[in-house]
């Protein structure tokens, strides 16, 4: 055996792989079952977790909703008319109308779940599904816990998936962390970011921490700066009231952005596990500096879409959207300067943006190298040569980039920059699993790790507040950019005054 055999690193234990990876007898109860969510993403997650045989025959299905609708409207919602995948499922759909602060509506899905259980043998297991708007989800946990739900049955287990936005600033989210813990312990908790549930984000944590080449050169010694774009072609549509309240910064960059994030600059964890994971995640979350009211203006920008596109294609502006304010001040695009203060990161800029309405659909993550200490040739040899450059494409078109210096073919020395490429589609044959098919598997097995820990929501809402209070100021304007081009200047000027670029996507 060779030295380098004998030195290999030991695996240590972690979550089971997938293939031994089955949901266990269960009821999963979705509040908010007559939903957008509940029909787009909560339905056929369950689908595909039966098409991919991950759950039992012995498996219910309640929806909660104050709508009347019959067991079998509910049953067509969440199968898309057709009746489930897996015939044992089709009779085990349930649907209990009712307010969400009335303790009837708990009573009687007390009464549904107690039926399942004997008719269905689903074992007194229970993941509830907050998939409400967020005023509901303290009525919903008080709702729980006065009917008991919230105290399993001996030898089961009742959980509870709870939706983003997790609180409005960091002061709400304490309440109703409070409101939460009232009920149920934290390991019953699984605070869903659907971000983490993509494959391409997991493979941050496999890209860095399976690899022995690319950790050597990730810190601030080879790394020049990080940029994390989170792009969308699409503006509002018809969520214009939920988003007035929200906006780019509270709807993405507050969970989906800082947390791929925290999972591309944290420290290598001792194992997988869901607590030496979200350690980390916390670590790195508290290194981040907080911004002050001083900075912000040199750090932030923001912006709103008005009418763009091209004389076939024009869209609205957000303020002519349904539901939106005439004369709306909240931001559909975002951009956030950040620095980490550790060890690993000191000096290394952080620029993350998100925006709808840009003129294309992508989320990666870039991390741009060092130029080189010292160029044997003549600047005139390597005009096309940008930066090295790693990119991680985390949807669409998922793979990964490298971007690097090579020489043109030819008699003179020129070098131009070239890329090497990654596409998941051409190397595996495996289908990924949609992040809610794969997050809700989780939660019925009972594995956080890809779920939010409390401290972390606090730390995400600590960095953010600074930067919403300061907007919220009503006598500073908010620039704005046309539908489908890349944001406000102010966002170029951003990088620019650092001697830096925004990725040409
Ligand atoms: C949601 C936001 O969390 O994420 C939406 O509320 C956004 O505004 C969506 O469109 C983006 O998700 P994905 O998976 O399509 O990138």
């Amino acid at each position: 055996m060779t030295t380098a055999e004998t030195t290999a690193a030991q695996p240590t234990t972690g979550p089971a792989v997938t293939e031994d990876r089955k949901a266990p007898p269960a009821t999963v109860v979705i509040f908010g079952a007559s939903g957008d969510l509940t029909a787009r993403k909560l339905g056929p997650a369950v689908e595909n977790l039966a098409r991919h045989k991950r759950i039992p025959a012995e498996f219910g299905v309640v929806g909660v909703a104050r709508t009347q609708m019959e067991p079998t409207d509910f049953r067509s919602r969440m199968t898309g008319g057709e009746g489930s995948v897996m015939p044992a499922l089709n009779e085990g759909f349930r649907y209990v109308a009712g307010g969400y602060d009335d303790p009837d509506t708990y009573r009687r899905l007390r009464e549904t779940l107690d039926g399942l259980d004997n008719e269905r043998g689903t074992s007194g297991n229970r993941l509830f599904y907050l998939a409400t708007p967020p005023e509901a989800f303290g009525p919903v946990i008080e709702g729980l816990a006065g009917a008991g739900l919230n105290r399993p049955p001996e030898g089961s287990f009742s959980r509870i998936v709870i939706e983003k936005p997790y609180g409005h600033d960091e002061r709400s989210a304490q309440v109703l962390d409070d409101r939460v813990h009232a009920a149920f312990n934290e390991s019953q908790v699984f605070r869903i970011d659907h971000y983490l549930g993509k494959d391409t984000v997991q493979n941050l944590l496999a890209l860095r921490f399976a690899n022995a080449i690319f950790e050597p050169i990730w810190n601030r010694t080879w790394v020049d700066h990080v940029q994390i774009t989170v792009a969308e072609t699409l503006g509002v549509g018809t969520r214009g009231s939920f988003y007035e309240h929200a906006g780019a910064t509270r709807d993405i960059l507050q969970n989906h952005v800082l947390q791929v994030l925290a999972l591309a600059l944290m420290e290598p964890p001792a194992s997988f596990e869901a607590e030496a994971v979200r350690n980390e995640k916390v670590k790195l979350l508290q290194s981040i500096r907080l911004p002050t009211m001083d900075d912000i203006d040199r750090i932030a920008v923001r912006g709103q879409y008005t009418r763009g596109g091209t004389t076939d294609e024009l869209m609205p502006g957000y303020r002519d959207e349904p539901g939106v304010d005439p004369l709306s001040r909240t931001e559909t695009y975002a951009a956030l300067r950040l620095d980490v203060d550790n060890w690993r990161w000191a000096g290394v800029p952080f620029y993350i943006r998100t925006g709808k309405r840009l003129p294309k659909r992508v989320t990666e993550v870039m991390l741009q190298f060092m130029r080189p200490p010292h160029l044997p040739i003549r600047l005139d040899q390597v005009t096309g040569l940008s930066p090295d450059a790693l990119i991680l494409r985390i949807q669409p078109d998922e793979g990964i980039t490298l971007r690097f210096g090579a020489k043109v073919p030819g008699h003179s020395f020129l070098v131009r920059s070239a890329t090497m490429e990654f596409k998941y589609e051409a190397t595996f044959v495996e289908e990924s699993p949609e992040a809610y098919e794969r997050l809700m598997l989780d939660a019925l097995i009972g594995d956080p790790t890809l779920f939010i820990r409390s401290d972390e929501v606090a730390q995400c809402w600590r960095i953010i507040d600074p930067i919403i209070d300061y907007w919220a100021d009503d006598t500073r304007p908010i620039p704005l950019y046309e539908a489908a081009s890349w944001g406000p200047t102010e966002a170029d000027r951003l990088l620019d005054r650092d001697g830096r670029a925004w990725r040409n996507i």
